[in-house]
């Protein structure tokens, strides 16, 4: 059959007719789904007995949940974490499954994903993340933690976000809604006070409700209120008393009735611990309870979980009212059809280029240039150069270890790989400096290297070279960045400090590529030349490394928190043990409110580096700092406007920071606290203008006297900079 050929214009028509007709599809189908999500929901919950509705709340393997196959509901699947998707895990136990095609893209941990103060790169962090959770067939991916760096000894501050409660919660909502574009929840953890992971699991922490919810609650309730997380982790510890994960105030009272959580709560990995509390106060899936499957029992080992038998004994009796197992079902069945019940999810990738790009671009933008004397960096590439690498940091896997945020990726590109990649004329030369030695995760240890016979290797090398780069730093070992354990000393580990000393001694030229996810103490700071903090990166570390030590990056990363001086300059170790670690296995968080660079400004206790803090190759220049009136209504925003102009030669990003104080208060203040920041990014010579937005009713303080938030009137103190201590303008305005 003839047809006749259309006109350009018909073909036109056709097109924005049927684009058209797309997109109200796609409205009609994003409207319908709210709504015909709660239909579809009344209608399961009806064709599901009360055998299987208590199944629905507890695992029946170490990451999985039941489905209902009559129904044609299926199982729920979880894996870690919070910067890549974890290996495939035993059905019973810990052990790794054995999978040959599970491992995934390492993206950088999530201090550095803080560290870059981009919230459009958190987004597509997320995205990405949540891209390689749905091709692994993962319905929940088990991060971001969101826990507050209180102390610099906590084992898991690299999985969290930093110190301060704004940056934390600018950073997690974009993470949240790009994973779960992709179908696959979200689960924010570790829901709450989970800051410290010494004796995690028993800890009772006593908190004021005031630094509870302007510091510690934060995060989470951005994720709940802003990001609409669906699953949320609950803690270990115990707060005033009570386990977190089923605690009457946090789970039951805040998260569900006053924030309105319409998601699920998960256990950690057995953090519940009673039926009662359990069901009554807001858990909805049991995971991880014992999971040793019929290791020490004849019958199913998740049948004694608490929300089984148990719960269903309870429910039975009368003793459980029915409508709490129906409150958690209606909300274990929306996940469901937020994830794998969900008609139009997409497909999910691993491993591609794009992934890889972004691991990247995070790691190079979080990296934070600390010192760099006589512009010691970027360090050009030079065939009359030789660069010494000297360190363990410098070729060990930091995706290994670290606990559950292990990863298994399909390649890691360790600095020394990185930096030889990228100078192509110099000579590099390595020597492995110390070894840390096995860890419970990563048994690599130099079998014939003795800690002697390394360090006058690492001399006898630095004496060879023109400059030296030390790559070292801490761990993913038992003890260091790790979790289930905390640090025991804020100095540097295996002898590093004493082996600065002695290259520094044969080489004057040292740049420290410090690889941490923690502040250590940096006694040999005035010794060396240039510092970058590099935290821990992933796939792409190397190459990331080599980009900012190179000059391709320009460094802007900013510290997402404090470091002291000395360890008893922050604020929760200057209370002593009752407030870190705790006395009889309860601790008080005495600092209060004044957490991070809170405590250092208003008790005057100077840094070593303060929060906000980076250097960059370039210079910038700051001007014409305004708001935009003098007195501001209760309802109104602060519009904050400046100018920033690149004044170096290269192209760079800087960070203006918004800070905002009160000084006559009735109540305890700190002397400034973050309320919104912007990443500019500049070419050499350019200028823009840029306009921060502040609500002024986020300047409330959480006021005890009558549980709420309350706004005080009067004057306050805007301060305008590129670090907690460095502030180019301050200015007063009062509110009304
Ligand atoms: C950790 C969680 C993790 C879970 C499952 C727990 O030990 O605290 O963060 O998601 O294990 O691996």
């Amino acid at each position: 059959m003839k047809t006749s050929p259309k006109s350009p214009l018909t073909i036109s028509i056709l097109i924005i007719c049927i684009y058209f007709s797309q997109l109200q599809f796609l409205a009609q189908n994003t409207e319908q789904s709210s709504s015909t999500i709660a239909i579809k929901i009344e209608n399961t919950l009806k064709k599901l007995t009360l055998k299987e509705k208590v199944a629905l709340c507890h695992a029946q393997s170490k990451f999985s949940t039941k489905g209902v196959e009559r129904l044609g509901i299926p199982e729920i699947w979880m894996a870690d974490g919070p910067h890549g998707v974890r290996a495939e895990i035993s059905w019973d136990d810990w052990s790794y499954a054995g999978w040959t095609n599970d491992s995934i893209t390492a993206f950088p941990a999530l201090t550095c994903l803080a560290a870059t103060f981009n919230p459009k790169l958190s987004s597509q962090f997320g995205f990405s993340l949540g891209e390689e959770a749905r091709y692994r067939k993962k319905d929940v991916l088990l991060g971001p933690g969101v826990n507050i760096y209180r102390t610099p000894l906590n084992g898991r501050n690299f999985e969290y976000m930093g110190e301060d409660p704004f940056l934390a919660s600018t950073m997690v909502v974009p993470y949240i809604k790009g994973v779960q574009k992709n179908g696959v929840a979200a689960c924010v953890k570790h829901y709450a006070l989970n800051n410290q992971e010494l004796w995690r699991d028993k800890v009772n922490v006593e908190v004021s409700d005031r630094a509870l919810h302007e510091i510690y609650l934060p995060a989470f309730k951005a994720a709940v209120t802003k990001a609409n997380v669906w699953a949320l982790m609950g803690a270990y510890n115990k707060f005033r008393g009570q386990y977190a994960t089923h605690h009457e105030l946090l789970t039951k009272k805040i998260l569900k009735e006053d924030w309105k959580y319409d998601g699920v709560v998960i256990s950690d990995w057995s953090s519940a611990h009673s039926t009662i509390a359990s069901a009554m106060f807001g858990l909805d899936i049991e995971m991880g309870t014992g999971t040793d499957g019929l290791g020490t029992s004849t019958s199913n080992h998740y049948d004694h979980y608490y929300l089984a038998t148990s719960f269903l004994k309870k429910l039975k009796s009368g003793e459980i009212p029915l409508a709490i197992l129906d409150d958690k079902v209606r909300r274990i069945l929306r996940l469901r059809f937020r994830t794998n019940m969900s008609n139009n999810r997409p497909l999910g990738r691993a491993n591609n280029k794009e992934h890889h790009d972004v691991a990247r671009k995070v790691a190079a933008e979080g990296i934070v240039l600390l010192k760099n004397e006589n512009n010691f960096f970027p360090i050009k590439d030079d065939k009359n150069l030789i660069i010494a690498v000297i360190g363990e940091n410098a070729t060990r896997s930091m995706t290994a270890g670290g606990g559950s945020s292990e990863l298994k990726p399909q390649f890691e590109i360790s600095p020394l790989q990185g930096i030889r990649a990228r100078y192509k004329n110099a000579t590099i030369i390595h020597s492995m400096g110390f070894a840390s030695g096995p860890s419970v995760y990563d048994k690599v240890i130099p079998s014939k290297l003795n800690a002697d016979s390394l360090r006058v290797a690492a001399i006898q090398t630095a004496k060879k070279a023109d400059i030296v780069l030390f790559v070292g730093g801490l761990s993913k070992s038992h003890l260091q960045d790790c979790e289930g354990d905390d640090r025991k000393q804020f100095g540097l580990p295996f002898g590093q400090e004493t082996l600065i000393n002695d290259i520094v001694a044969v080489n004057q030229n040292v740049g420290f590529v410090l690889v941490t996810g923690n502040a250590v103490a940096m006694p040999w700071l005035k010794k060396v030349k240039g510092v970058i903090q590099t935290w821990y990166l992933g796939s792409m570390a190397g190459h990331a490394i080599a980009d900012v030590i190179s000059g391709a990056v320009n460094p802007s990363g900013k510290l997402p928190f404090t470091f002291p001086i000395k360890l008893e300059d922050n604020a929760a170790h200057s209370f002593g043990e009752i407030s870190y670690p705790g006395i009889d296995m309860t601790q008080q968080y005495k600092e209060d409110i004044l957490v991070g660079y809170r405590w250092h400004d208003t008790k005057e206790i100077k840094p070593l580096y303060a929060f906000g803090y980076g250097l960059s190759y370039t210079s910038f220049k700051v001007s014409n700092i305004e708001i935009d009136k003098k007195t501001y209504t209760k309802e109104a925003s602060i519009n904050v406007s400046c100018t920033v102009k690149n004044i170096g030669n290269i192209d760079g990003a800087e960070v203006i920071q918004i800070y905002i104080g009160k000084s006559k208060s009735k109540v305890k203040r700190a002397l400034k606290e973050l309320k919104g920041f912007q990443k500019v990014k500049l070419k050499s010579g350019e200028k823009s203008n840029i306009n921060i937005e502040i609500p002024v009713n986020s300047l409330a303080f959480y006021d005890e006297t009558i549980s709420d938030w309350n706004l005080e009137k009067g004057d306050y103190i805007i301060y305008v900079g590129n670090a907690a201590n460095n502030i180019f303008k301050k200015k007063t305005f009062s509110v009304k």
